[in-house]
């Protein structure tokens, strides 16, 4: 979709995103507009991140040369790739969502931070001090940001992992010093058609738990007494 000259690039109300939302994993070959992409990275940045640290970024890719280059960094099968290589690789864009654990140890070592969880300690490698990498958590939010923002824009993509022992390789192809994590990518472009599938998406209820686990949240019951907007304590 072309960016209209406001600049707004959305035109689609969140809940319809959400609905429309799906893996996509092959592109046609209509480039990705600069001033969408602008938009989705934009949105892909405007998440929490823990402390207010920002310790995640993105690289975005978009040359046909640098896209070469991320996936001949990613994987060996370039030149021969199967069903799923083919559909990825056809991608014009992929933004790779980078995280820096230093950046999190850094800001947590300040007074305030270190007052209220002193347990958060300075080797973000020690799982007993850091047992959720918000690292993590914040660049893979930064990677649903990316999608739905696409979503919004009349694009498509996937989030896709990058295997740990290709970091090496992506770091110098692309000058990200270490420590920084390639968390996850986004491939991403205009949506190849594609045959339909059902979605395996589990009812509400089996995932989503109403104030204790195991008892399901049930999709238009009444409130809960006791709960705000209830009108009964
Ligand atoms: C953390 C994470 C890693 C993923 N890694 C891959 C991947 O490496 N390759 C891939 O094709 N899809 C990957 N996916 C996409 C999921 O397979 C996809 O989201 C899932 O099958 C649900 O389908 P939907 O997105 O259409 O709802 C990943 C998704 C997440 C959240």
């Amino acid at each position: 979709m072309d960016a209209p000259a406001g600049g707004r690039v959305g035109c689609v109300e969140l809940d319809e995103v959400l609905r429309r939302r799906r893996a996509v994993r092959r592109f046609t070959d209509e480039p990705v507009d600069r001033r969408v992409l602008d938009a989705v990275v934009a949105a892909g940045v405007s998440g929490p991140t823990a402390g207010g640290s920002q310790g995640r970024s993105l690289l975005v890719v978009t040359t046909s040369g640098d896209r070469d280059r991320f996936w001949r960094a990613t994987s060996d099968d370039v030149d021969a790739p199967d069903a799923w290589l083919t559909g990825v690789m056809t991608a014009p864009a992929v933004v790779v969502c980078l995280s820096d654990p230093s950046a999190y140890v850094e800001r947590y070592a300040r007074p305030d931070k270190q007052r209220a969880r002193p347990d958060l300690g300075p080797d973000p490698s020690d799982a007993s001090a850091w047992p959720v990498p918000w690292w993590d958590v914040d660049a893979g939010a930064s990677g649903l940001l990316v999608l739905l923002a696409a979503v919004d824009a009349g694009l498509g993509g996937c989030l896709v992992g990058v295997p740990p022992r290709r970091w090496p390789r992506v770091r110098e192809a692309f000058g990200v010093p270490d420590p920084q994590r390639l968390t996850a990518a986004v491939v991403l472009g205009h949506p190849a058609p594609d045959p339909p599938r059902s979605r395996r998406r589990p009812p509400v209820g089996a995932v989503v738990h109403d104030g204790a686990h195991g008892r399901p949240w049930v999709p238009g019951a009444p409130q809960a007494p006791g709960s705000p907007g209830s009108g009964r304590a």
